[in-house]
């Protein structure tokens, strides 16, 4: 007798940790998928698109009531804010509107997937106690991860579906368009800095430059995130996901500029969001003289993100163990991870 696919909801199918979410999911079989963001996707076999605004609840209502055979949500939008602050509103809309329309229509819900990340430990703010543990007390609110966990907690009391929670820190992946996207950051940097006959320059605070500080493989988040999904041993808890290593930028850096074959030169805060607003016009040249993908700036442009990483001048790493004990052995060596992340953006012509 054939087995039943279970049913995937991705929302936040566009982006960096969804996008990887959803190739994993194809990849391993099993799973119909239906991806949700407000521009929509193609469909192809096994996966389909529906274009939703989650902040708007009636759209959700209409286009997700007749999801019935939805088996698991897994929970990657996010909307972007100036502060802190103004985070919580709409993302625990979003979240709120969604499980509350998958609770109403479908009936074999099994599991609601919620991706956070070291804000939780208040690692946005400043220095935070490391290696940080799940189990560590959070920052005082507003904390928009925070409240969504809390939200779920509340909302699975007495139900017969379970929720997890993932915590990678900053994420690698392939994607465009997307605010926070540290490898497409790097990696336009260094082919403008190159273009302009300059070396690669650590464009952080000096003193993040020595600092410990671990990343997370978008592959690797999204294993980590079906096995938390479909383990019972992993259900109604949270997991540190990271890709086990930890580096310094001044061990890192001089590598990638080895990759793109540039001379290295040390840290000088040059802050991104300011000195690329008018590399629109390079960009442009550099996309003609090379014959890269026509990518509008916008969509490689991830500066202020790039910025506030590199501005971190204290160490930035959680404790990944408690996945690994409970049976999620996976682990990503940093440096490969980066050098296979350019290596595609150059194979699909998106840098020289
Ligand atoms: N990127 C990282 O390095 C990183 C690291 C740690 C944790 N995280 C966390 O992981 C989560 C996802 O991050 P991400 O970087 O993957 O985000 P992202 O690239 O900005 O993607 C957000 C997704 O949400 C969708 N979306 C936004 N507003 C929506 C709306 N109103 N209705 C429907 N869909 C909407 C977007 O598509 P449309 O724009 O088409 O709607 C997109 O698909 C966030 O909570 C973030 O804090 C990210």
């Amino acid at each position: 007798m054939k087995t039943q696919n279970k049913v995937a909801l991705v929302a936040g199918a566009q982006g960096v940790i969804g996008r990887n979410l959803i190739t994993h999911l194809e990849a391993e079989g099993g799973w119909d998928i239906i991806g949700l963001s407000r521009r929509g996707g193609e469909a192809k076999e096994g996966t389909r698109h529906i274009a939703v605004d989650l902040l708007d609840r009636r759209d959700v209502e209409a286009k997700l009531g007749p999801l019935a055979n939805v088996t698991h949500l897994f929970y990657a939008a996010y909307q972007d804010r100036g502060s802190w602050a103004e985070l919580v509103a709409p993302n625990l809309a979003m979240l709120t509107y969604l499980v509350e329309a998958m609770e109403a229509s479908a009936q074999h819900l099994r599991h609601v997937s919620l991706m956070q990340g070291y804000k939780v430990y208040g690692a946005h703010l400043g220095p935070f106690k490391t290696p940080a543990r799940e189990t560590d007390p959070p920052p005082m609110p507003p904390e928009f991860n925070i409240d969504q966990q809390r939200f779920l907690e509340a909302r699975q009391t007495g139900k017969s579906w379970t929720w997890s929670a993932l915590r990678p820190s900053v994420v690698g992946g392939v994607a465009l368009g997307n605010p926070m996207n540290l490898v497409i950051a790097i990696a336009v940097y260094a082919a403008m800095s190159k273009e302009l006959g300059l070396p690669l320059r650590f464009p952080g605070k000096p003193q993040a430059y020595d600092k410990l500080i671990e990343v997370t493989d978008a592959g690797l988040l999204a294993r980590a995130t079906t096995w938390a999904a479909t383990e019972p041993k992993a259900a109604n808890q949270a997991f540190n996901i990271n890709n086990g290593d930890l580096f310094r930028w001044n061990d890192m850096w001089p590598r990638i500029a080895r990759f793109f074959d540039m001379e290295v030169a040390g840290p000088m805060p040059l802050q991104l969001s300011i000195v690329m607003t008018d590399k629109e016009p390079l960009w442009n040249a550099m996309v003609e003289r090379h014959g890269l993908a026509p990518t509008p700036y916008k969509d490689v442009s991830s500066w202020p993100f790039a910025d506030f990483v590199f501005s971190w001048d204290y160490d930035f790493f959680a404790d990944g163990s408690k996945a690994r004990r409970l049976g999620f052995h996976d682990q990503v060596d940093t440096e490969a991870m980066f050098l296979e992340l350019f290596t595609e953006l150059r194979r699909r012509r998106i840098v020289p």
